[in-house]
């Protein structure tokens, strides 16, 4: 991590890479069943062994120029869903790498079925949990963006604890992040979206790039997924937080 000299990592960056098994790690997903597509289910078949990735419990650093046949800026999509916004950013921007990580499979396969579609080759995907990902697996200063499009919102107070925009989380994205690099959030909940202010805020190593109001406007790159769109046709308002590693 760049740290400077008299600067000591967080407390919260302790926790987060703490060695706990994963097992013993808050889950920031629900499991879901979804239903795979026969399309999406031969992307995986075809794709995977060369363009897929499964995160393993214990694990030593990626080597990122392997994984992509290149050194390019890399940028880390966590919970793409469906894809649409990984692709949709790969496509507008070549010379850079993407790694679009999820827990569901249905999704993965159709990251793998669109990349192949738009005849890209500088998405790879990953199945698993992106913080186990993130602890094991991507040094310190590895990441030119991380992109956290419409997270879970766990409404529940009982469950705000399983929000992955919490403070643990936040300074470990900035410690794989490099000076300079992006971390970009939107949520169409205002109550989460008021506490990743926060958090994002608090964290040392985070500058807010729209410190005026806080929320940044809507980036021309972010496709309009259906959680968007939903939450458009709800008349609930989309918050984005953009904010730059120091
Ligand atoms: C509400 S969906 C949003 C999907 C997508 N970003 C969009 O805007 O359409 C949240 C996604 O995050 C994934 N997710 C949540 N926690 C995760 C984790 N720790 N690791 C990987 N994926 C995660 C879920 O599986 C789900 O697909």
């Amino acid at each position: 991590m760049s740290t400077s000299a008299n600067s000591q990592p967080s407390v919260a960056l302790a926790e987060a890479t703490a060695s706990a098994p994963p097992s013993r790690h808050i889950r920031t997903f629900k499991p879901r069943r979804g239903r795979i597509t026969v399309a999406q289910n031969n992307a995986i078949d075809r794709l995977w062994p060369r363009w897929g990735l499964e995160i393993p419990a214990e694990g030593e650093e990626l080597d990122l120029a392997r994984l992509f046949g290149r050194t390019a800026p890399l940028q880390l999509e966590i919970g793409c869903g469906m894809g649409d916004a990984v692709v949709a950013m790969a496509s507008a921007k070549p010379d850079l790498d993407f790694l679009a990580v999820d827990v569901h499979t249905p999704g993965l396969g159709n990251v793998l079925r669109m990349a192949e579609r738009a005849g890209l080759t500088n998405v790879r995907a990953a199945s698993g949990d992106a913080l186990d990902l993130l602890r094991r697996q991507i040094p310190s200063d590895a990441l030119d963006a991380v992109h956290i499009y419409f997270p879970d919102p766990w409404p529940k107070a009982r469950h705000h604890k399983r929000r992955i925009v919490r403070s643990e989380v936040i300074a470990l994205i900035a410690d794989r992040l490099r000076t300079g690099g992006l971390l970009h959030c939107a949520t169409d909940w205002a109550e989460y979206a008021a506490e990743m202010l926060v958090v994002l805020s608090a964290e040392p190593w985070l500058r807010n790039r729209y410190p005026g109001c806080g929320y940044a406007p809507r980036p021309t790159h972010r496709p309009v997924t259906k959680f968007e769109a939903r939450a458009v046709r709800e008349g609930r308002e989309v918050f984005d937080l953009s904010f730059t590693k120091i």
